[in-house]
C-alpha cells in the first residue's frame, strides 16, 4: 500500500480562486475580454508557483491570437512531475459579461500525454451521464431510446428526466427530439462544463447533458467526470467550414467515439473549479468591503475524492505584497 500522495488538485484551487477573484469584478459589465484577460494574468502567476513541468494542451487558443496560456505554453516552476494542462480561465465569458449564473474558473492536470489534444477542433457532440447510466447511454442510438434506457438505469420515468442543453439554433432539433420523447430540459446560453459537472452529480437536478458544445470544454470536463466515475461520449462535430476543411486535412475521423477514457487516458489527473457568477453548483464571489469570499470544488481522479473548499480572502494582507490586483 502507498503512502498518502501530494494532492495536486488543492494547489489548482489557488489557481482558479485568483482567477475567479480577479474576472469576478467584471461581472455584468458586457466586457467578455477584459474579464477573461484578468482571469488569465492572475490564473498565470498563480500556476507559475506550483511545482510542475506543465505544458498546456488545452489554453487560451494558437499563440499568436492568445498572448497567455496558449497552446504548448510551459506553466509551472520546471521541478516536480511533467504534467498536460487544460485551462478555461473564465468558462462561459457571456455570462460573465452579463452576470449569469454558472460562470467558473477551470483547470486540469494529467500525467505528460495523456490528454486528447483537439487539433482543429473546436466542436464535439457530446453525451454526459452519471456513474448509474454509463453502462446503457450511447451517443449513436436515437435520443429517445438513450432517454428511455437512461432513465430506466437512473430509477426514473423518461418524464422526470432533466436534460442539459445548451440553448444554441443546432439544437432545435435535438430539443424537439428530447420534448417528444416526453423529458425536462433546462436551457442555458452558455457553459457546457458546468452541465457536464451537474450531469454527473447525483445531487443536482439535472440527469444528463446532450449536444454540441466546445471540444477543449469536452477534455476539461472529462477531467472531473473521470474522477466521478461519470461518463461522456464524444464525436467531433464541427461548425464551421474552415473547421470542416483543416479536419479534412487532418484525416480526423468525425465517426469516432471518443469516451472519457480517450479524452485523458490516466486515473491521475486533477480537476479544480471556482464559482464567478453564482451559479447552480457553485457560488459566485462575494465581495466583503475587506476582502472576498470564494467557494471552489477539487476532485481527483484516483480517489475520486470530491472537495468543497469555501476560502476566506483578506484583501488589507494580500495586497501588501500580492502582484495580482485583486481590489478595485
Ligand atoms: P467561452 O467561455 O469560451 O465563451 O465558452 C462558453 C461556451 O458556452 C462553452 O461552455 C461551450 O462549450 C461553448 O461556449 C459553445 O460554443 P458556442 O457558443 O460557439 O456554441
Amino acid at each position: 500500500m502507498e503512502y498518502p500522495q501530494h494532492n495536486l488538485g488543492l494547489d489548482l484551487v489557488r489557481v482558479t480562486e485568483s482567477a475567479a477573484l480577479a474576472s469576478a469584478r467584471w461581472l455584468g459589465k458586457g466586457e467578455k475580454e477584459k474579464g477573461d484577460q484578468a482571469a488569465v494574468d492572475a490564473m498565470r502567476l498563480s500556476f507559475n508557483a506550483i511545482n510542475i513541468k506543465g505544458r498546456v494542451i488545452i489554453g487560451e487558443g494558437e499563440k499568436d491570437h492568445a498572448p497567455m496560456l496558449y497552446n504548448g505554453e510551459s506553466l509551472g516552476t520546471g521541478q516536480g512531475p511533467s504534467v498536460d494542462v487544460a485551462v478555461d480561465p473564465v468558462e462561459g465569458t457571456n455570462l460573465l459579461a452579463y452576470g449569469r449564473p454558472n460562470a467558473i474558473a477551470v483547470v486540469g492536470v494529467a500525467p505528460e500525454g495523456t490528454m486528447f489534444t483537439p487539433g482543429s477542433s473546436f466542436y464535439m457532440e457530446k453525451l454526459v451521464v452519471p456513474e448509474a447510466a454509463r453502462n446503457v447511454a450511447d451517443i449513436e442510438a436515437p435520443v429517445e431510446d438513450n432517454l428511455s434506457k437512461i432513465a430506466k438505469a437512473l430509477g426514473k420515468d423518461v418524464e422526470d428526466l432533466m436534460v442539459f442543453v445548451l440553448d444554441k439554433p443546432r439544437h432545435r432539433e435535438l430539443i424537439e427530439k428530447i420534448r417528444k420523447a416526453g423529458a425536462r430540459i433546462q436551457l442555458h446560453t452558455d457553459g457546457d462544463v458546468a452541465g457536464s459537472l451537474m450531469a454527473i452529480d447525483p445531487t443536482s437536478e439535472v440527469d444528463l447533458m446532450m449536444g454540441t458544445g466546445g471540444t477543449p470544454e469536452g477534455v476539461l470536463s472529462a477531467c472531473a467526470i473521470k474522477g466521478l466515475n461519470g461518463e461522456i461520449f464524444t464525436r467531433l462535430n464541427p461548425q464551421k467550414k474552415e473547421e470542416i476543411e483543416a479536419l479534412k486535412k487532418e484525416g480526423a475521423d468525425l465517426k469516432k467515439v471518443r469516451n472519457v477514457d480517450d479524452l485523458v487516458r490516466s486515473e491521475d489527473v486533477f480537476f479544480a473549479a471556482t464559482g464567478i457568477s453564482g451559479g447552480t453548483f457553485l457560488s459566485g464571489v462575494t465581495y466583503t468591503g475587506k476582502g472576498a469570499v470564494t467557494q471552489s470544488m477539487v476532485i481527483r481522479g484516483r480517489t475520486g475524492t470530491i472537495r468543497y473548499i469555501k476560502s476566506v480572502h483578506n484583501f488589507t494582507k494580500l495586497m501588501k505584497f500580492s502582484s495580482i490586483k485583486y481590489e478595485r
